[in-house]
């Protein structure tokens, strides 16, 4: 018997990081002990109080059922009082907001919920590869948008105007249905500006594109967070997720969310309570826990990364790479130099002989080609041993 899978399945491979990691997991059977500075997973653990929560809710006998598809209202209030206190953005609790499980599943529902066969839609290139995924998933069309480091890694928008007018349908239809964004930006750690937000959103009203941002890591290495609803009248044309992955160190939790228009909300739940249904009560509530929680946690969480970002220069400088030091995230991206054809080239490099992993910038679109993505989720001892490893002339074995 043949089973054949769908077509929307065509070009549509098995996520890099899930393949990379089995071949590490590899490499680590046979003794070597590769250090991992590639995936952006926080190894640090979330608030003792909201683990506290969750085991306490857990324990009570009534908190297992099925909960609401729109999330219960503690986590819907606490989601709208922190839009309010870091963001100076209004969402009603009760309308404006759909916590998600996971922001990743938001943005393969907001495509399912608005994209029809062939529709247009612009991504960053590079880029979070999951944008292009769920857009092809969905039976969307990607158009990559460039962002290069001679612009500042921001949207050319007399190019995307043009682009807009040459891809321009006959009648009324709009030349692309969507668009995604993500400032701070992953992976090349560009921060917002109310000026960028304010032309993302100009752009969007003229053509009539449905702009979507992704806004993980706006509390990460970035003094600032902002939030792109921050922008009058941004609602009418853009939807935002948001996480609790990133600054939350929940990564694993899966609890996100997302922002708009009432409208926009109903829409995306149409979809998304077809699909699965509202999460686990006792985790809704520690998220609730999580969102309320002061400065002092964020304060406490990039001091950390601060020292290990001082780490990560140095390893960088062993490997002749260049980079800028205002970046916001939990990675730094790096220029490589000349003497290695791409980011493959050197991580490859440093994988098989040093037994170190760090992200080649190409798998996050071409744009990326000659940088590399160091993650900051590790421990300071970690990076000081990486650095030994790089550092060291000697073969590494793996057994330090
Ligand atoms: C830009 C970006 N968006 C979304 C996600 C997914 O976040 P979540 O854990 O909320 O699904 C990631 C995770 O790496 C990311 O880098």
């Amino acid at each position: 018997m043949e089973i054949r899978i769908a077509n929307r399945l065509n070009g549509i491979g098995e996520y890099y990081f899930s393949q990379k990691l089995r071949e590490i997991d590899e490499l680590n059977k046979c003794g070597k002990q590769v250090i991992n500075l590639g995936i952006g997973s926080p190894d640090l653990p979330p608030h003792p109080h909201v683990v506290k929560v969750l085991e306490e809710e857990a324990a009570k006998p009534n908190t297992h059922a099925y909960q609401n598809y729109k999330g219960n209202p503690a986590l819907r209030i606490a989601i709208s009082q922190f839009y309010k206190k870091w963001y100076n953005v209004d969402v009603n609790p009760d309308t404006e907001v759909l916590p998600l499980i996971g922001s990743k599943e938001g943005i393969m529902h907001i495509c399912m919920t608005y994209l029809n066969e062939g529709d247009r839609v612009l991504v960053p290139n590079p880029g979070y590869p999951t944008y292009n995924s769920a857009v092809k998933l969905a039976g969307g069309l990607c158009t990559e948008y460039d962002l290069t480091e001679e612009n500042d890694w921001q949207p050319d928008f007399d190019g995307l105007e043009a682009l807009a007018i040459s891809h321009k349908r006959v009648g009324k239809e709009a030349a692309f249905k969507m668009m995604w964004v993500n400032y701070p930006h992953m992976p090349t750690g560009k921060q917002a500006t109310s000026e960028l937000f304010e032309k993302i959103i100009t752009f969007g009203k003229k053509h009539n594109i449905l702009v979507c941002h992704d806004n993980p890591y706006s509390f990460i290495l970035n003094d600032k967070p902002m939030s792109l609803l921050s922008i009058k009248g941004a609602k009418e044309v853009a939807i935002e997720l948001n996480s609790l992955s990133k600054a939350s160190n929940m990564a694993g939790w899966r609890v996100g969310m997302m922002i708009g228009a009432k409208e926009r909300v109903d829409e995306v739940l149409r979809f998304k309570s077809n699909m699965d249904s509202g999460m686990f009560l006792p985790v809704q509530l520690a998220a609730a826990k999580a969102l309320n929680l002061g400065k002092d946690w964020y304060d406490e969480l990039n001091a950390t990364y601060k020292e290990r970002r001082g780490l990560v220069y140095q390893l960088l400088d062993m490997l002749n790479c260049s980079y800028v030091k205002k970046q916001g995230g939990m990675f730094v991206w790096a220029r490589i130099p000349k003497k290695y054809k791409d980011g493959y080239e050197l991580s490859d490099e440093v994988l098989y002989n040093k037994n170190v992993f760090i992200t080649p910038g190409g798998i996050f679109g071409t744009n990326g080609k000659e940088y590399i993505r160091v993650s900051l989720c590790a421990k300071a001892e970690v990076f000081t041993n990486a650095l030994q490893r790089i550092t060291s002339s000697a073969p590494q074995g793996g057994m330090d």
